[in-house]
């Protein structure tokens, strides 16, 4: 059995007071693997990794790292405990150059500052050429890969990314999606949003579905390549009862 790193049990969480977004959201994220949250638009997705990341209050629930509770830690003090985040949208600078960057998300590394910088200097060549070039220059797929190697800056056991193929050409996402694979098989616990439903499938290790805000179906990812259930629950015609939070 994979090491489970984090695991958020009965999530219920919102952006304002007495107006939950989740409910009673549960989920597993092991090492080694990339688990797949899936859903249609306003499903809560995005809502679940950042109140997993501490930006958000839980009213209800538990998040554990390591089987140590997280739940309500602030966001800095979750980078120190390993885990990251690349979010959906403004991950990084563009107007600062891609070293400004990497030296920000640096910032916490102390004396392995310069050993972290020059691995991922050499993990992104890409990069490491444009070094001195504004970030808002760089092509969307190479914007992605500088937010996770600001993810990485920070070396962490868990990296959250929020849709990171989003509207990148079919190629570049392809990459990106590759990328985030070859993260966990070096070991590090993945957790993945994706629009891009049937490529992401083909390479992550479990996949849960969110819908309106609550569990919907979790399942070995590759079992729900070519399943009508999750078409199903895409367009509305299969939901849970409101009633019947799954854990
Ligand atoms: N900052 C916010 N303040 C209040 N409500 C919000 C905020 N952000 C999102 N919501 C609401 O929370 C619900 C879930 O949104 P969320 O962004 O988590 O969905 P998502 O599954 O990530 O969708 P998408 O696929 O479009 O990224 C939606 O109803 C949305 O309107
Ligand atoms: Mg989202």
């Amino acid at each position: 059995m994979a090491e489970t790193v984090l695991e958020a049990r009965g999530i219920t969480a919102g952006y304002v007071p007495d107006l939950p977004i989740l409910r009673s959201v549960s989920l597993k994220v092991a090492a080694g693997q990339v688990t797949l949250i899936v859903g249609p638009n306003g499903a809560g997705k995005s809502t679940l990794i950042k109140a997993i990341a501490g930006l958000l209050p839980v009213s209800e629930g538990r998040i554990t790292l390591d089987s140590r509770e997280i739940t309500g830690i602030r966001p800095d003090q979750l980078t120190a405990r390993g885990i990251a985040y690349v979010p959906q949208t403004d991950n990084i600078f563009r107007g600062l150059t891609i070293r400004q960057n990497l030296d920000l998300a640096l910032r916490g590394a102390g004396a392995e500052g310069t050993s972290r910088l020059e691995a991922l200097l050499a993990q992104f060549p890409a990069l490491a050429e444009k070094q001195r070039d504004r970030a808002g220059t760089l092509s969307g797929g190479q914007r992605q890969f500088l937010a996770v190697a600001m993810a990485l800056a920070t070396a962490p056991r868990l990296i959250m990314m929020d849709e990171p193929s989003a509207g990148l050409s079919p190629k570049a996402a392809e990459e990106v999606l590759i990328h985030a694979r070859g993260l966990a098989d070096e070991g590090r616990a993945v957790l993945l949003v994706e629009q891009n439903v049937k490529q992401a499938l083909r390479l992550a290790d479990h996949c849960y579905v969110l819908a309106e805000g609550r569990n919907q179906l979790d399942a070995p990812a590759r079992d729900l390549l070519g399943d009508t259930v999750l078409g199903e629950i895409y367009l509305g015609k299969r939901r849970l009862a409101p009633e019947s939070g799954a854990a």
